[in-house]
C-alpha cells in the first residue's frame, strides 16, 4: 500500500466587488474591447477601497470553507501551506496571519512565494510531506490581494486590467492506497534569466534604500510586467512541460479528461489548446470573470469545476501554469 495525495475538499472566496471592464475606464486610458480582446477579461473582483482587509482574510474564508467541506477542525491540521505573492505583511508571510486566525493551536504554517505557480508548488509541497509521512492533513491555500499592490492608472494599465484578488483552498489528506489515484506526478521549471520580465522592486531591491526618493519615484512597488516575453514563453513553455509531465506519469493526453491551466491571458490558454490539439470542453477557462487571482486562479477553478460535477471518479486532471520568475510547470491528479 502506497501513500498518496487526495484532494478531501476544495473551496473558493471572491471579494464582494465586482469590477466591469467599463468601471476601468474611469481610472485609466482603456476600453471594455481592449481588454477583451487582449486578454479575454471581462470582470475581476477587486477588495473594497478602505477595507481593512489582508490576504490573510480572503485566505481564511476560502480555508473555513474547505475545512468545513472536509469536515476537518483546524487543530486536526498537521500542516498550513500558503501560497501567495501579496502577504499581509512583508515579513512575517501570509501563513502565520492565516493560522492565528484559523485558531487551533501551533499547527506550522509554510508559504510558498511563487506567484502565479505557487499553488501548484503547494501541491508538489503537500505530495512529498504525504508520500514521506510527515503529513497526514494538510491545507492548502491560494491567495492573493493585487489590487491593494496595483497603480491603476494609464502609466500601468497593462497590469492594472489583468490582476485581481481571490482565495481558493483545498484539503488534502494522506490515504493508504494500492490504486493510481491522487497526485500522480509534477515537473517544475525555472529561468531566472527573465527575472525582470515581472517584477516588483520593492521592498526588496538588490542596491539602494527602498525610502531612498529617487527609488520611490521609480514606482518599483508597483508591478512591472514585459507583457510579450510572459506571453512568448507561455506559450513555447507550457505545450513543452505538459507533455513532460504526461511521459512523467505515464498518462496519455487523450487521458487526460481536463486541463486546468493557470488563469493569466485567455489567448495563452487558446494557444495552449491549439498546441495541445484538445477540444475546447477539455480545458476549463475562468478568467473571462475573475481575472488573474495570481496564486488563486487553479485553486477557484477546481472548485467550480468540482461544483458543476464536471469531474467524476476516476477522472485525470492536468493542473499547469507560468508566473513570474519565470516559473513554469504542472501537476497531474487523479480523482479517487
Ligand atoms: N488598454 C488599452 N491599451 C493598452 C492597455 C490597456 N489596458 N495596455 C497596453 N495598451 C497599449 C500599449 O500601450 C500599446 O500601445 P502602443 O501600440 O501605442 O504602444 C498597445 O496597447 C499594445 O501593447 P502590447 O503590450 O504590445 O499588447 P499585447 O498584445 O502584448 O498585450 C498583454 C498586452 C499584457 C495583454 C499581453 O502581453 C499579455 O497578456 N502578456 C502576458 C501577461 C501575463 O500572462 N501575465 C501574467 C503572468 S502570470
Amino acid at each position: 500500500m502506497n501513500k498518496r495525495s487526495i484532494i478531501k475538499s476544495t473551496a473558493r472566496y471572491l471579494p464582494d466587488n465586482r469590477i466591469t471592464n467599463d468601471d476601468l475606464t474611469g481610472l485609466m486610458d482603456t476600453t471594455d474591447e481592449w481588454i477583451r480582446q487582449r486578454t479575454g477579461i471581462e470582470s475581476r473582483y477587486w477588495v473594497k477601497e478602505g477595507d481593512d482587509t489582508g490576504t490573510s482574510d480572503l485566505a481564511l474564508e476560502a480555508a473555513q470553507i474547505a475545512l468545513a467541506r472536509a469536515g476537518w477542525e483546524p487543530a486536526e491540521l498537521d500542516l498550513i501551506v500558503m501560497a501567495t505573492m501579496t502577504s499581509d505583511t512583508y515579513i512575517p508571510g501570509a501563513g502565520t496571519h492565516l493560522q492565528h486566525k484559523l485558531g487551533g493551536g501551533y499547527v506550522p504554517a509554510l508559504d510558498i512565494r511563487q506567484q502565479c505557480t505557487g499553488f501548484l508548488h503547494g501541491l508538489e509541497v503537500c505530495d512529498a510531506y504525504i508520500r514521506s509521512g510527515i503529513a497526514g492533513k494538510i491545507l492548502l491555500v491560494g491567495a492573493d490581494y493585487q489590487s491593494r499592490f496595483m497603480e491603476k492608472t494609464t502609466a500601468n494599465r497593462d497590469t492594472a486590467v489583468i490582476f485581481a484578488d481571490g482565495a481558493g483552498a483545498v484539503c488534502i489528506a494522506a490515504e493508504e492506497t494500492d490504486e493510481t489515484v491522487g497526485i500522480l506526478a509534477s515537473v517544475f521549471h525555472a529561468d531566472g534569466k527573465h527575472a525582470d520580465a515581472l517584477r516588483v522592486g520593492i521592498p526588496a531591491r538588490k542596491s539602494g534604500y527602498a525610502m531612498d526618493p529617487e527609488v520611490l519615484a521609480n514606482n518599483e512597488y508597483f508591478p512591472f510586467m514585459d507583457g510579450r516575453t510572459v506571453f512568448k514563453m507561455a506559450v513555447t513553455r507550457l505545450p513543452e512541460v505538459a507533455r513532460e509531465l504526461l511521459a512523467k506519469a505515464g498518462v496519455q493526453l487523450a487521458d487526460i479528461d481536463l486541463v486546468i491551466p493557470h488563469q493569466a491571458n485567455l489567448r495563452i490558454n487558446e494557444a495552449l489548446r491549439d498546441r495541445l490539439q484538445l477540444p475546447d470542453e477539455k480545458i476549463y477557462n475562468n478568467i473571462q470573470e475573475y481575472g488573474n487571482t495570481t496564486s488563486a486562479t487553479i485553486p477557484i477553478a477546481l472548485d467550480e469545476v468540482m461544483e458543476k460535477g464536471i469531474l467524476k471518479s476516476g477522472d485525470h486532471v492536468l493542473f499547469i501554469g507560468l508566473g513570474a520568475g519565470l516559473t513554469w510547470g504542472g501537476v497531474i491528479y487523479r480523482l479517487p
